[in-house]
């Protein structure tokens, strides 16, 4: 384990869920929820694994038009896993499950090679270089990363901040083939990307795959 290892990319916001999250969380949690262990997460599709799904939007959106995807939504933030399980229920989806958790701890539990895909989608810049160590996408995480993913397995990353693709691109430089893609027409634009070209900060999709596994023909 390297030094800072244990340093989380997230803060524990407090605050209480509001009448409908609480209500959401009685009622679906108990559906669409997982909790530990983690090891039987992996069914007979590939699985998605979408890394901080914030509100879930991106996350229900894609489910929708990609019925066949597996995907397992993780995020720590309680009004986030609330938001989806709405999101959930309304769009009457059956392939998304959602944990409340720390992705590294869920990433370090699912099996080696289980992975279709990684999505970190406008993960948290932390744009002060005294906080840069915070960055979800560091070296430990991507090496992790790297053995959690099947066969033809990628990450695909989104983000708004300039400076996150260039720190992205320097982190998987030695192990993982890179490429910066146009925007794929199947991630749709959310309120959180929008806001991000409110203000002038277009976004950036990379795809990447450990070299071992590198194929760019999908
Ligand atoms: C900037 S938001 C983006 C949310 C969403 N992906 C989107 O595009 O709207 C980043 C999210 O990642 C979550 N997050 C950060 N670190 C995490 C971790 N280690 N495990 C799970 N969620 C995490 C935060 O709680 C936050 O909701």
């Amino acid at each position: 384990m390297e030094v800072g290892e244990e340093i989380r990319s997230f803060k524990v916001r407090a605050g209480r869920l509001g009448p409908a999250s609480r209500d959401a969380m009685v009622r679906l949690w108990p559906v669409h929820g997982v909790t530990p262990p983690y090891d039987a997460l992996v069914r007979d599709r590939p699985l998605v694994l979408e890394i901080g799904s914030g509100m879930g939007e991106a996350t229900a959106a894609m489910a929708v038009t990609d019925p066949g995807s597996d995907v397992l939504a993780v995020e720590v933030h309680p009004a986030g896993v609330a938001a989806l399980l709405r999101r959930i229920e309304e769009h009457g989806l059956t392939n998304v499950r959602v944990v409340q958790d720390d992705a590294v701890a869920v990433l370090g539990a699912l099996p080696e090679r289980s992975l279709a895909e990684a999505r970190l989608f406008f993960p948290d810049p932390w744009p002060k270089s005294r906080h840069a160590k915070r960055r979800l996408l560091r070296p430990s995480f991507a090496a992790l990363l790297a053995t959690r993913l099947a066969d033809g397995g990628r990450l695909h990353l989104a983000t708004d901040w300039p400076g996150y693709v260039e720190h992205a691109l320097e982190v998987l430089a030695d192990d993982w083939d890179t490429r910066v893609v146009d925007r794929p027409a199947h991630r749709p634009v959310t309120r959180f990307e929008r806001q991000g070209l409110d203000a002038g900060r277009p976004s950036t999709d990379v795809y990447a795959s450990p070299r071992r596994l590198a194929d760019w023909s999908t």
